[in-house]
C-alpha cells in the first residue's frame, strides 16, 4: 500500500524525541563512538558516530518494519519514526512551513536531486573553489566564477556575474547559486547572508552545500533566507547512510521524480506513460526509504539543536588554534588558505610538509602514531590544486608536494589529539619539540 506523505509536521524545540534522545545532552558535548588509542582527526570526510545516533536505531531495530507500505504496528511505528525523523531533521535546519526536507544518500545525491529539479533552462552559478559534489552535477552552461581571494571578493563576483546575466539573452531564466558554507579542504566559511542577499537582489535562488558547515555551526534556512541546504549524515555523527536536502516546494513538486518507482506514485494505469506522480517528498524518495538512516540523523540534530552548541563551538575553535598555532610553528609546514589567515573557519586545516610526499606523511602518521587524517586532493581538484600552487609562492618554496594533508575535529576531539599530532609531525620532520609536546 502506498500512502502519501503527511506535510511537515514542525517538532518544536524542547519537545521529547521518540529516538531516546533526551534534554541531558544540554550542556555538554555530545559523546562519539571511538577506539582506545586510534586518533581520528579525518572528521570531514566521515565523522564517528554520536552515541545518540546508535541509540536510536538500536531502540528502533526491534520494531523495524514498512516505511508507508504496511498496516501493522511495526510498519505504522516505523512509518512515524521516518515523518517525525524529517520533522526534526527540518526543524534542526530551520526549514519554512511551505519548505520539502527530502531524504537522499548524502549531499552529493542531495545536490544531484536538485540539479536534475532545475526549471527548464536555468542558469547555475558556482564557484571553482567547490567540492565536487557542488561542481559536477550542474548542467552544461553553468558559470564557474573563480576562486576568490576574499570573501568580499566573492559576493563581488557574484553581483557582477549575476548582472551580466541578467543583461544577457537568457535575462529572465530562472537561476541558482550554488556555494558551499564551509571549504572543505581549508575549513573557511564562506559569507553565506551576503551571497544569499545579492542572489535574491537578482532574482536568483541559492543552495548551500553545508556538507561541513552544518557538523560546526548552526545552519538555519530561514534565517539565513537560504533556498535550498543540502547534508549528509555521515558528516554529521549519523553515518547510516542518509543525507538531506530541504527547501522551496516548488521547483521540487514540478521536477520529473529522481526515482521512478513506488512511494512516488498517487496512481498509475495500465499504460506506459499512464502515471500521477505524488508531490512533497514522496516525489523523489521512490522505493523504500533509509529508515535507519533518517532516525539516526534526526537524533543527532535533535541533540545539537538541545546541546549549548555555542560551548562546543568555542571548544572547537580553542582547539582549531592549538593545531593551527602548532603547524604554524613547524618550519617544513605550510598550511593551505583561500581567504586571508585569520578569517572565521571550522575545525579542518590542510597542509602540505615541504620536501615530503603527502601520502607518505599520511601513512606514517596513521602506522607510526594511530592518527587518522586524509591525504590527496579532497574531492576538490581544481581549488586544492590551485592553493597548493599559491601555498608555494606564499611560502617561496619549490620543494612542496602536488597533493595535501587534510586533519579535522569535531565532537570527541580533545587537546591531546592535537597535541600528539603536532608531535608527530615535528618527529617526522625532524623539527625542534615545542611545549606541545609535553
Ligand atoms: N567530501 C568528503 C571529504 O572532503 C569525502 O573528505
Amino acid at each position: 500500500m502506498h500512502t502519501t506523505l503527511a506535510p511537515v509536521v514542525r517538532v518544536s524545540r524542547g519537545d521529547t524525541s521518540p529516538h531516546g534522545t533526551d534534554a541531558s545532552v544540554a550542556g555538554r558535548p555530545l559523546d562519539v563512538l571511538g577506539v582506545p588509542g586510534e586518533i581520528n582527526l579525518d572528521y570531514a570526510a566521515t565523522a564517528p558516530c554520536a552515541r545518540v545516533a546508535a541509540d536510536a536505531v538500536a531502540e528502533l531495530l526491534p520494531w523495524y518494519g514498512s516505511v508507508h507500505r504496511g498496516a501493522g504496528a511495526l510498519s505504522r511505528r516505523s512509518t512515524l519514526a521516518y515523518e517525525r525523523a524529517r520533522a526534526e531533521v527540518g526543524d534542526f535546519l530551520g526549514v519554512r512551513p511551505d519548505d520539502h526536507v527530502v531524504f537522499t544518500r548524502n549531499t552529493t545525491d542531495a545536490l544531484n536531486l536538485l540539479a536534475r529539479a532545475l526549471p527548464p533552462g536555468t542558469r547555475v552559478v558556482t564557484f571553482a573553489g567547490e567540492h565536487h559534489a557542488n561542481l559536477l552535477p550542474w548542467p552544461a552552461g553553468t558559470v564557474r566564477l573563480p576562486v576568490p581571494t576574499s570573501p568580499g571578493g566573492a559576493v563581488r563576483a557574484l553581483d557582477a556575474a549575476l548582472r551580466e546575466l541578467r543583461r544577457g539573452p537568457d535575462g529572465g531564466a530562472p537561476v541558482l547559486v550554488a556555494v558551499t558554507g564551509a571549504s572543505n579542504v581549508t575549513g573557511e566559511i564562506w559569507p553565506v547572508a551576503e551571497l544569499t542577499a545579492v542572489a535574491h537582489r537578482h532574482a536568483a535562488r541559492l543552495a548551500l552545500d553545508a556538507a561541513q558547515l552544518a557538523p560546526h555551526a548552526e545552519v538555519n534556512l530561514d534565517a539565513l533566507d537560504v533556498d535550498y541546504v543540502a547534508i549528509s549524515g555521515h558528516k554529521l555523527y549519523a553515518p547510516f547512510g542518509a543525507g538531506v536536502l530541504a527547501g522551496r516546494a516548488d521547483w521540487l513538486d514540478a521536477a520529473p521524480p529522481y526515482l521512478a518507482g513506488g512511494g512516488a506514485t498517487l496512481a498509475v494505469g495500465a499504460a506506459t506513460h499512464d502515471v500521477r506522480w505524488a508531490t512533497g517528498p514522496a516525489r523523489h524518495e521512490a522505493g523504500t526509504p533509509n529508515l535507519l538512516g533518517a532516525v539516526a540523523l534526526a537524533a543527532v540534530c535533535s541533540a545539537l539543536t538541545r546541546s549549548d552548541r555555542a560551548a562546543w563551538y568555542a571548544h572547537e575553535q580553542a582547539l582549531l588554534a592549538r593545531l593551527r598555532d602548532g603547524l604554524a610553528a613547524l618550519p617544513d609546514v605550510v598550511e593551505l588558505r583561500t581567504f586571508a589567515a585569520d578569517g572565521p573557519r571550522v575545525g579542518i586545516v590542510s597542509f602540505v610538509v615541504a620536501g615530503r610526499d603527502s601520502a607518505e606523511v599520511a601513512a606514517a602518521l596513521a602506522e607510526e602514531w594511530r592518527i587518522g587524517v586524509r591525504d590527496g586532493l579532497f574531492c576538490a581538484h581544481p581549488l586544492a590544486r590551485r592553493l597548493l600552487t599559491e601555498a608555494a609562492a606564499r611560502a617561496g618554496r619549490d620543494d612542496l608536494p602536488p597533493t595535501a594533508i587534510r586533519a579535522s575535529i569535531g565532537l570527541g576531539s580533545t587537546a591531546q589529539h592535537v597535541d600528539r599530532l603536532l608531535t608527530a609531525l615535528a618527529t617526522l620532520t625532524g623539527a625542534r619539540l615545542t611545549p606541545w609536546s609535553g
